[in-house]
């Protein structure tokens, strides 16, 4: 006779894989909260592309509670937010051609969601990332880190 639990212990042993790949994207999410569920963001450097799934859980308008999702190194933050803050909200609060800017989502309202992806070549050991919100009034407390890892 098979018991159920034994198969069940089974078929989990079956779904584990050889070695355990490090997943090359993330989920992110905000509400209308200015917050976003996580703050730190690990990346593998064994990832050749890395994906930010951004979702808005909120119900509110973008041009109320607009979030996205802008990284930089650290030391071009303020920059990057201030020159976001001119690119306006036509342009999603990034400024059109930012050199500065690695990867950036558009503005999204309540109940839209986007992926970003972006090339992990693109990011250096040894140095400190941050993503942030563009939104007016958002970027002090909708910011986070991510990090290289192995
Ligand atoms: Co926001």
């Amino acid at each position: 006779m098979i018991r159920p639990s034994l198969v069940a212990g089974l078929l989990g042993l079956c779904s584990l894989p050889l070695w355990a790949a490090p997943p090359c994207s993330v989920d992110l999410e905000a509400s209308d909260r200015i917050a976003y569920d996580r703050e730190l963001i690990e990346v593998s450097r064994s990832c050749r592309e890395f994906t930010v799934n951004l979702r808005h859980s909120g119900t509110q308008e973008k041009t109320r509670m607009g979030h996205n999702w802008v990284l930089v190194r650290d030391a071009d933050l303020p920059a990057v937010h201030d020159s976001g803050l001119l690119g306006g909200f036509a342009n999603g609060f990034v400024q059109p051609g930012d050199a500065r800017v690695i990867a950036a989502s558009r503005l999204l309202g309540g109940g839209e969601s986007q992926a970003v992806t972006f090339t992990v070549s693109r990011l250096q050991p040894g140095e400190q990332y941050r993503f942030f919100c563009s939104f007016p009034g958002h970027g002090g407390l909708m910011q986070g880190r991510l990090r290289l890892v192995d």
